[in-house]
């Protein structure tokens, strides 16, 4: 069996002859010399032959070389100072594996419609491949840092019927004889399990049936959701932010390459590696806002622009705390300071990209929940199972929901979220 070596491990084959399986991106060649750029998922990179170097075979199949030709190459793995990522490789042999004509996606400009139509082959070109790539670590530090606080992943359903985050918002399905939605937070199943576990996160697709057509909403994304039994909202808001410096700091660490090739300028994501995020009181948001010249009341929810211009004042992400009743749902437990406002935070990220994550303590006490549900129109007997965690074993616990694709989206500076996803579902798109 012949061994395959990826891209991304060259450095450790400078001057070996070694195989790779490849796909090519572009092609260039000066008649006596072919340049073929070549990626494998791992990286891109400079695949070189020359003609007096190969067989007359050889070089002319790789003059037949199509976009996206795949294929099998022999070569030796050299440095190449010249080019950012450093090696190359001096191909000496080549067999093809497809090789067809009429690639949709050229070196041009396309359209965002267009790329988006044919979003099942733009996932391989290098802007979504340093996404994902760097999805993928946020992903893995979520799971890494949560298994180190001692939590335990907990799933939630998908069908649901109870409506955590308001009624206004759900995707509504037929469940045999039975109305049902697409799950709009796992929280209320990991309140479930935080009395059963103490701590647990859950994390999965989410839906929410959006009309907003912004660069922040999706139809389905992903939310993380931790919530910690026995921990109070100061504690919470300590441990949200060291989630976050961890989660930028293994971007620092492992992405450089994928950073550079969005253009992403690594320093702008130092500070948030560093915690001390400040904690804004809803008041003092109100008042900055005011200052700013925004006309905006003591009551109203922050929309995008407003997010926008505090989120423009700091240089890392920052709370924003004690929200007003009226406009957060109803589980959260009020502040004893201020009873019109909630013991509740969101998490805003700095350069204008406004809230990625949001949580608050929940109301632990069974006659006040009780009347929470009712205030916000809710039907007990759909929320009876909720309830018994406030009748049997009740503890203060905290939790928050962390916006996947909007961390994701703010950590790469993408104009929009759908950049994010594999597959962006929004009001006029569940295709491809
Ligand atoms: O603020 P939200 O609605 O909070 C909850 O669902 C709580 N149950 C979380 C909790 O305390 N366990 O949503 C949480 C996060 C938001 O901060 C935002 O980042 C993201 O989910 N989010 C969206 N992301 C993309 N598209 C949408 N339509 C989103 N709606 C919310
Ligand atoms: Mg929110």
């Amino acid at each position: 069996m012949t061994d395959f070596v990826s891209i991304k491990d060259c450095a450790a084959h400078v001057d070996e002859e070694v195989n790779m399986h490849v796909w090519l991106t572009d092609k260039r060649s000066s008649g006596k010399i072919i340049f073929l750029q070549l990626r494998d998922g791992t990286a891109f990179f400079q695949g070189v032959l020359r003609k007096n170097a190969v067989s007359e075979d050889i070089f002319e199949a790789a003059k037949s070389l199509r976009q996206e030709a795949s294929f099998y190459v022999t070569g030796k793995v050299t440095k190449d100072e010249r080019s950012k990522f450093g090696f190359e490789l001096q191909i000496s042999n080549l067999t093809i594996e497809t090789n067809r004509e009429g690639y949709p996606i050229g070196n041009k400009e396309h359209g965002i419609d267009f790329l988006l139509d044919h979003r099942h082959l733009w996932l391989r070109s290098k802007r979504p491949f340093a996404v994902m790539q760097i999805r993928n670590t946020i992903f893995k530090a979520v799971v890494d840092f949560f298994e180190r606080e001692g939590f335990i992943k907990f799933d939630a359903p998908i069908f649901m019927h109870s409506a955590p985050e308001g009624t206004t918002e759900l995707f509504h399905t037929e469940y045999f004889d039975h109305d049902a939605y697409l799950s709009q937070s796992g929280q209320l199943y990991g309140e479930v399990g935080a009395e059963a576990f103490g701590k647990v996160f859950t994390f999965g697709p989410t839906f929410r049936a959006e009309a907003s057509k912004t660069r922040r909403h999706l139809t389905e994304f992903w939310m993380m959701e931790p919530e910690m039994a026995w921990m109070h909202q100061d504690e919470s808001l300590a441990l949200q932010e060291r989630f976050l410096a961890y989660v930028t700091s293994q971007v620092l660490a492992k992405n450089q390459y994928e950073l550079e090739i969005l253009g992403r300028d690594p320093e702008k994501l130092r500070p948030a590696t560093e915690g001390h995020y400040v904690r804004l009181s809803y008041d003092d948001a109100v008042k900055r806002l005011c200052e700013g010249g925004r006309d905006f009341k003591w009551g109203d929810d922050f929309g995008a622009p407003d997010e926008a211009f505090l989120s423009e004042q700091f240089d890392r992400p920052f709370f924003i705390v004690n929200y007003p009743v009226a406009i957060k749902p109803f589980y959260m437990k009020k502040n004893p300071a201020n009873p019109l406002t909630y013991l509740c935070a969101d998490v805003e990220a700095p350069e204008g990209y406004g809230e990625i994550m949001g949580g608050s303590e929940r109301e632990s006490d069974y006659d006040t929940l009780k009347a929470q549900l009712l205030d916000a129109g809710l039907n007990l007997k759909d929320y009876d199972w909720y309830l018994d965690l406030r009748r049997y074993g009740s503890v203060p616990h905290s939790g928050f929901g962390m916006g996947f694709e909007r961390v994701i989206a703010w950590i790469c500076k993408l104009d929009h979220v759908r950049e994010a996803i594999p597959f962006p579902r929004m009001i006029n798109r569940v295709q491809p």
